[in-house]
């Protein structure tokens, strides 16, 4: 049984100008100790894929299909249950770190409080637990700084102490939206490398949102490449990257800045992602697609399995190489 199986998971929003199928039909499975990373433009349907299984959809979105979690079913859970499960089995990192911490509490309050809230530790307990976690995840002097505000930690720093009071439960999945975008690279490279370090000693499954190929390249196990709501290509690390199946992987690939790149001559992906309230009725990579045929204006390729029992695509092309 797999940690988190996902099947056929769906959302849409209402809203004034109709309804927006943000994300469609997505198929993808979690295992212990293994990540998953998502990728895709801005507005693929990354963050609400990932908000719906935490049940932190906005009031007019809805979502469909099946999110199973250890074999439980547990899409559209009313919040009592949800809260056991998002505080201690399933955590999530924001990209903005004030999002989960309170600016008026110190730290130590709010470490403390999820360790006697949810474990039932007393004060003592929960103190020493809460100072071991700052620990774990490198925040220096992390006895002076239980003391402080989060405000008081440089933006790296609060990212670590998100990512403390996620953990402190000892989830087994860990959802990260991008929790590295507004942090410098050497930062960036230490918080991955925590990450990577958390799925090794505790076992935890990652889903990892991002941009950036290179991290998926580095961290993940598995990548599932989104584009206007809808999975283009999944499988795991090695598949994509050695033998992508999709023309949209194919073009990320090859937008991925190298050492001794020119940079005028960098490969971007011409144009912009559809609408997704206006979509067109083919392929909704067609008009950038460098290998469209004119069937892929008429027809949406559906979502097939190919090659192995993990990969699946959604493109009409078979049979071209990459290069
Ligand atoms: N409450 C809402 N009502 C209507 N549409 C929404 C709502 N929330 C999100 N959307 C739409 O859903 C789509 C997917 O958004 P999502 O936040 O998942 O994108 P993303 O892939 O995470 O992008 P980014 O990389 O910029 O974070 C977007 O087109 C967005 O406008
Ligand atoms: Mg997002």
């Amino acid at each position: 049984m797999s940690l988190l199986e996902v099947k056929d998971l769906s959302i849409d929003f209402e809203t004034p100008d109709g309804i927006v199928k943000a994300v469609n039909k997505l198929n993808f499975t979690v295992e212990e100790g293994k990540t998953l990373g998502i990728v895709g433009e801005s507005g693929s349907g990354k963050s609400q894929s990932v908000f719906s299984i935490m049940g932190l959809l906005a009031n007019n979105g809805i979502a469909s299909g099946s999110v199973k979690y250890k074999g439980q079913e547990i899409l559209n859970l009313d919040e009592k249950e949800l809260n056991h499960i998002r505080s201690e089995e399933i955590a999530m990192i924001f990209q903005d770190p004030m999002t989960s911490l309170n600016p008026y509490m110190k730290v130590e309050k709010q470490l403390m409080e999820v360790l006697i809230k949810h474990k039932g530790l007393s004060k003592k307990d929960a103190f020493t637990q809460s100072l071991q976690m700052l620990d774990a995840v490198k925040i220096p002097e992390a006895r002076k700084r239980m003391s402080m505000y989060p405000h008081e930690f440089s933006g790296g720093m609060r990212q670590r102490l998100m990512i403390a009071m996620s953990l402190l439960c000892n989830p087994k999945l860990l959802i990260a939206d991008e929790p590295t975008t507004a942090l410098d690279v050497t930062v960036q490279a230490q918080i991955l490398a925590l990450l990577n370090d958390l799925k090794k000693d505790f076992n935890t499954g990652i889903i990892l949102i991002t941009h950036d190929l290179g991290v998926v390249a580095g961290l993940c196990d598995d990548v599932m490449v989104m584009y206007a709501g809808s999975t283009m290509e999944y499988g795991s690390v090695e598949d994509i990257f050695y033998e992508p199946s999709h023309p949209y992987t194919v073009s990320l690939l090859k937008s991925i800045p190298k050492l001794n790149d020119n940079l005028e001559k960098l490969a971007t992906i011409p144009g912009n992602p559809p609408n997704i309230m206006n979509m067109p009725r083919g392929c909704a990579f067609e008009q950038r697609c460098y290998a469209a045929k004119p069937e892929c204006k008429l027809e949406r390729p559906s979502l097939i399995g190919f090659s192995n029992d993990k990969r699946q695509r959604a493109c009409f092309n078979e049979g071209w190489k990459y290069e």
